[in-house]
Parts: structure tokens; C-alpha cells; sequence
């Protein structure tokens, strides 16, 4: 993984624009990678980039109880694609489903204007896993 933002108009990691948590979540990834035991999968594309986020969620009696994702994407993405499933583990179904980007981009202490875009992968990911479980 390069510790350049791959998007190719957008700010580099080095350049001061991203702040020490998204940097963080970037660069040590929570929870990436697959959940074998997933019961509520969720994948979404960014309408701007093209960059894609899998979002898999371990429900139990109501509680997530794990998550982890795979996103191909730029920092913002996999920062926020992190900071999500830490966020979304533990917490009850219902609450999760108020969770916005905003909140996403809150978690990570807020991202650039220009980037703030690259958490609707998070969100829409959340959503349609949310909905892939109740269906
Ligand atoms: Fe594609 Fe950030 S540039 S999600």
C-alpha cells in the first residue's frame, strides 16, 4: 500500500491536508480484510471516483457484534471505511442505522473539503448491508 492518496487530483497523505487520525486509520487499517462469518454484506461505489467499498458485518440477536471491510480507494476511503467498522462494532442495529457520513467523517476528525465525497462509500456500504440483513 502506498502512503501516496492514489486519487489523482487529490491531496497526498505528506502534504499536510489529512489530519494525524485519518493518517493513522490509513496507514494501520481496523479490521480490513474478509469476515468469513458475515450475515449482512454491503458494497458501494463512489459515483465521482469509481473507488468501491465491501462493508461485512457478523449480526447477532440484534448487535453487530464484528465488521471488516475492503476498499479499493483512496485515504479518505480506507480511513473512513476503518474508523466505520470500528464505530459499527458492538452497537445495535437500530442505532446503526443512523450512523451518516457525516459521522464517518467526525470520526476521523474531518477530512478535506475536496475528499469529504469519499465517505459516502462508508455510509452507502453500511445502508445496503443494513438492508442485505433485514432481506
Ligand atoms: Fe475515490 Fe476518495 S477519491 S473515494
Amino acid at each position: 500500500m502506498s502512503a501516496d492518496d492514489p486519487s489523482p487530483a487529490g491531496p497526498t497523505l505528506d502534504d499536510g491536508a489529512y489530519n494525524a487520525i485519518v493518517i493513522d486509520h490509513f496507514r494501520n487499517p481496523r479490521n480490513a480484510g474478509t469476515l468469513m462469518d458475515a450475515n449482512a454484506i454491503g458494497e458501494e461505489r463512489n459515483p465521482v471516483c469509481g473507488d468501491h467499498m465491501r462493508l461485512m458485518l457478523r449480526i447477532e440477536d440484534g448487535v453487530i457484534v464484528r465488521a471488516s471491510f475492503l476498499t479499493r480507494g483512496c485515504g479518505a476511503a480506507i480511513a473512513t471505511s476503518s474508523v466505520a467498522t470500528e464505530m459499527l462494532t458492538g452497537r445495535p442495529v437500530e442505532a446503526a442505522r443512523g450512523l451518516t457520513r457525516q459521522d464517518f467523517v467526525a470520526a476521523v476528525g474531518g477530512l478535506p473539503k475536496s475528499k469529504v465525497h469519499c465517505s459516502v462509500l462508508a455510509a452507502g456500504a453500511l445502508k445496503k448491508a443494513l438492508a442485505d440483513y433485514a432481506g
